[in-house]
């Protein structure tokens, strides 16, 4: 049976871990969409794929954000996690560099 200071602490545990994920969905979202209107207004012809991979990002976050709300602190494996730093970072060397190569080579970036 766990200890009252036990239970409070897993309690504040989950809180933090739900805020956490949750800012970072938010976060995502919304650097996503930023990134997304700079392709359109800068006419960047891997628009669709590269929203078709955000999608994927997202989708594959929710599962985590619904892992995290039923499962909790003590439910989360760092496999997950270290999986969506994965996901995150592949998604930056590859997808992210292949834009920024495109506004260098418009001279809009450098
Ligand atoms: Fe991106």
């Amino acid at each position: 049976m766990k200890s009252m200071a036990t239970a409070c602490l897993s309690r504040v545990g989950d809180y933090v871990l739900n805020k956490v994920t949750a800012e970072l969905v938010d976060y995502t979202h919304n650097h996503f969409r930023r990134e997304e209107s700079s392709m359109q207004h800068h006419g960047y012809d891997g628009l669709h794929e590269h929203r078709l991979e955000h999608r994927k990002l997202i989708a594959q976050l929710d599962e985590i954000l619904f892992q995290v709300a039923s499962a909790g602190q003590t439910g989360i494996s760092g496999g997950i996690v270290d999986q969506m730093g994965q996901w995150v970072t592949d998604h930056i060397v590859d997808c992210d560099r292949r834009y920024a190569d495109f506004l260098k080579a418009k001279g809009i970036a450098g």
